[in-house]
């Protein structure tokens, strides 16, 4: 059949060809692995689009638009998470052994490129949201205790608020992406870098914008429950 302006625009012939051909499928719970990670590569580069608008949107004092896409990045990350989820359950242990026999080491999603430039694009958003709060003479703090009603700073408190979504997606497709390896290859195996969970722990205790999650402990400082 001749190829159709659709799958022209895809290039869907090169596109499905970096997939296995269904016989070289070890089994088939590897189309699934293969193609989880292939879409992922492929969701990275669209939420890294997102967050370099994001933060052009903020250089230019858009603080709406920004607050926008970086809820629509985040939503992105929401599928990432329900792709590890569908993992979790396609992937049978013993079958996911004999994938990673044919791999071999290093081949890491650790490593990519795109993954790394996300986190890096993401806190790339801090120094412009600590300058617009230094502009207003604002703290998160006192962000924090200005009733919504009243503040002249809603589109700040709509921003720290979108930035807490976004980390918060993010980190939950760590706590996902967690249970999946605890899963299908346990908590004391090497992975293809030579990580163990321990090392994927840590990393999820590494938030992207730290500083935000620590503010709200300062609302509670002087709190006493009453008697
Ligand atoms: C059965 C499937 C999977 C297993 C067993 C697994 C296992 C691991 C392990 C053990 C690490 C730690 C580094 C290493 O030694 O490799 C790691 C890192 C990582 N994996 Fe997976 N993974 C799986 C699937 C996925 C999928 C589907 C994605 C993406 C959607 C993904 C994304 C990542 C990322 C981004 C890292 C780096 C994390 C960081 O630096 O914080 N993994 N994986």
């Amino acid at each position: 059949m001749a190829e159709t302006a659709y799958e022209r625009y895809l290039s869907a012939d090169k596109m499905l060809s970096f997939q296995k051909k269904e016989e070289d499928l070890i089994c088939d719970g590897e189309r699934d692995f293969q193609g989880v990670q292939q879409e992922a590569e492929f969701i990275w580069t669209r939420i890294n689009l997102m967050l370099k608008r994001t933060n052009e949107k903020l250089q230019a004092s858009n603080v709406w638009e920004a607050v926008d896409l970086l809820g629509q990045a985040a939503n992105l990350w929401g599928g990432l998470t329900q792709k590890s989820q569908e993992l979790l359950m396609r992937l049978w242990p013993n079958d996911f052994l004999k994938i990673r026999k044919m791999i071999g080491e290093g081949a890491s999603t650790a490593d990519s490129p795109r993954y790394h430039e996300s986190e890096r694009l993401a806190r790339s958003l801090w120094p412009l949201f600590e300058n617009r709060l230094a502009k207003y003479s604002l703290t998160i703090p006192k962000l924090l205790q200005e009733e919504p009603d009243d503040t002249g700073h809603h589109d700040m408190q709509a921003l720290l608020k979108a930035m807490m979504w976004y980390d918060y997606r993010v980190q939950e497709f760590a706590i996902a992406h967690l249970y999946l390896v605890f899963g299908v290859i346990g908590d004391r195996t090497a992975g293809l870098k030579g990580g163990t969970t321990d090392f994927l722990i840590n990393r999820y205790n590494s938030y992207l914008f730290p500083k935000l999650w620590d503010s709200i402990n300062s609302l509670y400082v002087d709190f006493k429950p009453s008697q």
